[in-house]
Parts: C-alpha cells; sequence; structure tokens
C-alpha cells in the first residue's frame, strides 16, 4: 500500500515512510492511495476484534512487517475491552474509553507506538498537541519507550484535572507544555516545528496527532467491531463527536471498505466550521471558543482535507453521507442528565454525540453514538448536572496526590524550539 502527500499528491511514499514522518511536504497529510474493499464482510466479522484488526491493517501496512509481527502488535496495542451499550431500543453507546487512559485515543496511540518501536531508526521525538484526551494517550502509549522522547503542548486550563494529572505527571520521557492559550495555538506550534529547517536537521521530530496517518487507520478497526457487536441492521447510523474530525474520517474510511453504515453524523460543540460549511459551502472558521466539550474546541480540524480528498471535494457526495450538526453546551448539558435519568452515565462529548444522533435518527435506523471518553475524566461537570459524584477507576486513584510537572508557557514558538533542541530525555 502507498500513502499520497494529498497537498502534493506526486509525493507517494510507503506506509513506513508516512508513519515515521508523519507529515509530508508542506505539511501535506498522507492518505492511502487505493482503500482495500472487503470481500467477505459477514466472515471478518464473525472473528474476534483482535484477529479482524490484523486482518484489516494488513492491507494498510502492506510489507512493513511479518503477518506474525503484526498479530503481536496489534495484541499488545488492542489489550482492552470495546464494548457495545444498549441505551434505549434503537440506541446504542459504542465504549471506546476503557484502556490505559480512558478514551479513544488509546486505539491509535498505542497501534503508533508499536509502528514506531519497529520502524524508527534512530532516536525520535513525538511532538504533538492535545485538547485533553492525546496527551494522555500518547504520553501511555510512549512512556518509557527507548530513544523516543515525548514533547506535548495543551492549553492552560483548558483540560480538566484528571485529564491534567494523566498526562502531565509521569516525567521521564515525557515533557508537557501548558501553553497560555487555546488548542489551535497548540496545533499552529507543533506545525510551525516541523517546517522549521533548523529543527529538522537537527533532531527527528514526529507528530503523534491524528495528523499521524497510523494513528487513524487504528481507528477504522473500532468501527467493524461496533457493526460486529451490534445487532444486524442495514440502516446504521453513526454519530461521531467531531472535534479533528479524525474519528469521523476513520469511520468513512470504514465504510469505503464496505463496512455497512448507512450514513455518519458529525457532531460538533459551538466550534461548527464544518456546520456552516455544509450549509453555505464556504469555509471560514470563526476564532476558537471554549465549551463544555474541551477536547473538539478547534475551529481549524486538520482532517477536513482528508475527507474532502476521500470524496474528491465533490459537495453532493460529502452530503450523502454525512449530515452534520452543532450541539450548544445547554443543549449538552441538557442531554447529559436526560441520559443520567435514562440509566446512562455520559461524559460532555457522548452525550451531544448522543444529542445530535437523536435529532435525526427515525424509527427504521439503528443509532450508534461513540464514547469517546470515560465518564470519570469529566467528574466535574456530571456532578454538577446529576448531582451524582463520579469516582475515578481505583487504579487511578493516586494520580491525584501526584505534582503536576508541566511548564507553563506562552503561545511562543522561539521557547519551543529552544527546548526542542536543548538538553533532552536522549541523555
Ligand atoms: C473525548 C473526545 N471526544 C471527541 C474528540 C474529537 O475527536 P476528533 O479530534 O478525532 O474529531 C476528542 C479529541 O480530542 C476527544 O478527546
Amino acid at each position: 500500500m502507498k500513502y499520497i502527500n494529498i497537498k502534493h499528491p506526486d509525493q507517494v511514499v510507503s506506509f513506513a515512510q508516512a508513519v515515521t514522518t508523519g507529515l509530508g511536504r508542506d505539511r501535506g497529510l498522507f492518505f492511502p492511495e487505493t482503500l482495500p474493499v472487503i470481500g467477505d464482510m459477514d466472515s471478518l466479522l464473525k472473528t474476534s476484534f483482535v484477529e479482524r484488526s490484523v486482518e484489516i491493517l494488513s492491507h494498510f501496512v502492506g510489507d512493513a512487517f511479518e503477518r506474525k509481527t503484526l498479530e503481536e502488535m496489534v495484541s499488545r496495542a488492542f489489550n482492552f475491552p470495546v464494548k457495545v451499550a444498549a441505551v434505549e431500543n434503537n440506541v446504542f453507546a459504542l465504549e471506546l474509553f476503557h484502556g490505559p487512559s480512558l478514551a479513544f485515543k488509546d486505539f491509535g496511540a498505542r497501534f503508533l507506538a508499536e509502528c514506531l518501536s519497529h520502524l524508527s531508526s534512530r532516536p525520535t521525538t513525538i511532538l504533538t498537541a492535545t485538547s485533553g484526551d492525546t496527551g494522555a494517550a500518547v504520553a501511555h502509549a510512549f512512556f518509557e519507550q527507548t530513544d523516543i522522547r515525548v514533547v506535548i503542548l495543551y492549553p492552560e486550563g483548558r483540560v480538566s484535572q484528571f485529564q491534567e494529572k494523566l498526562f502531565c505527571t509521569l516525567g521521564k520521557n515525557i515533557e508537557t507544555f501548558a501553553v497560555r492559550s487555546d488548542f489551535d495555538a497548540c496545533q499552529a506550534m507543533v506545525k510551525q516545528a516541523f517546517e522549521d529547517q533548523q529543527i529538522r536537521t537537527s533532531i527527528h521530530l514526529n507528530s503523534a496527532n491524528s495528523i499521524n496517518i497510523g494513528r487513524l487507520l487504528a481507528q477504522v478497526c473500532y468501527y467493524f467491531e461496533a457493526v460486529a457487536q451490534l445487532p444486524q441492521h442495514d440502516r446504521t447510523v453513526v454519530s461521531v463527536p467531531s472535534g479533528n474530525f479524525g474519528n469521523l474520517t476513520a469511520g468513512l474510511i470504514a465504510q469505503a471498505m464496505g463496512l455497512p453504515i448507512q450514513r455518519f453524523i458529525a457532531a460538533t460543540n459551538a466550534n461548527d466550521t464544518v456546520p456552516r460549511y455544509f450549509e453555505n459551502n464556504r469555509w471560514s472558521p470563526n476564532p476558537t471558543q471554549a465549551t463544555l466539550t474541551n477536547a473538539m474546541d478547534i475551529s481549524e480540524p486538520n482532517n477536513f482535507a482528508r475527507i474532502q480528498w476521500l470524496f474528491k471535494n465533490s459537495p453532493e457526495a460529502l452530503h450523502s453521507v454525512i449530515q452534520p450538526h452543532s450541539v450548544s453546551d445547554t443543549q449538552t448539558r441538557e442531554l447529559l442528565s436526560g441520559l443520567y435519568e435514562s440509566n446512562y452515565i455520559a461524559e460532555p462529548h457522548t452525550a451531544l454525540a448522543y444529542g445530535a444522533l437523536k435529532t435525526s435518527l427515525q424509527d427504521n435506523e439503528l443509532g450508534l453514538f461513540l464514547g469517546t471518553a470515560h465518564p470519570a475524566k469529566f467528574s466535574e461537570i456530571i456532578e454538577t448536572e446529576t448531582g451524582e459524584a463520579i469516582s475515578i477507576p481505583p487504579e487511578f486513584e493516586s494520580l491525584i496526590e501526584q505534582p503536576l510537572l508541566s511548564e507553563v508557557i506562552e503561545p511562543d514558538f522561539d521557547l519551543i524550539k529552544d527546548r526542542l533542541l536543548g538538553a533532552n530525555a536522549f541523555n
């Protein structure tokens, strides 16, 4: 399988190159040259999650790994459950938060860590921007990995306390910076570092954001698992809480491979660049707004370019498969308490996806919304809305006492550059 830089389609690379470099020339994103179509879907859906994921990923990794190695990598990366929970008669939640950092990002980050441990031939700095969950997933996936230094930028005060503790207390090869700005500013600094000639010649940088195609491909696997666990239905609608649109891109790839999903709902918060784009065909990001669903506070979603590439920039094709829907904070609060009254505890991102699903789900359809983070990560909001205290899973309790090791900085690229080029965790 080859990968195309969608900004400069003349740049075509192998899976190993796409994953180890992260971004293509001129910050272009990589995308598979062709998408494999699964011949016998019914048989594939009958296999176990790990076995099926190996089969799916084998199409994408090509000859980068022996089959046996890929099996070992996937078994190690996906060593926690994916659960489908019934919420209403025809509505289900895909719970993707039972991994080590309690968020869906564990799938992509852990598979990427496996890939890099096999493919990197030199010390690598993983530079990543996070609006919350990526940081925790990446930090845990790469913690103590030899020859890997992880540098994480996040918007100060815009991630929950538990989220911050999850990735800013590890130390060793994990360095964290609390940036006095929003997520877009963090992401812009990461992109600038990838462009910077001096940084590029001095250290080997990689990104573990959903910019990296390796991460995205791992996410394709759980859409198959969802369909395997759901009651059989020919009209399945999937609602994806979207910020950077990586998760939705993975779902669309699964659908293009033949997975029977009728349509997707791209659920956003007030950062509604995509819903507005669908209305008037104009890409006009507003300044990013802080919302309850902080991991989705993104007004310039990186992965949307991949979605447009997949649909060959055809607005008709986009509209036929994706329906965007923007949900306000007030609605999210109501959804969260409504779900609680129906005996399902959801954190805000998950509740938002549920709400967006319900706006258009028909009686003859089967609805699935993605549960992207564990309720314990947003316990403060849930407690305020429902009165119920959400306890942190016992294995995480000791974290709360640990000090934060982050450096608080202004959104100053030169400072980050200095840190990247300065003394680092390789020595
Ligand atoms: C809990 C949660 N939900 C949803 C999202 C949005 O996912 P994506 O950026 O892939 O659209 C994120 C991303 O950080 C997240 O952490």
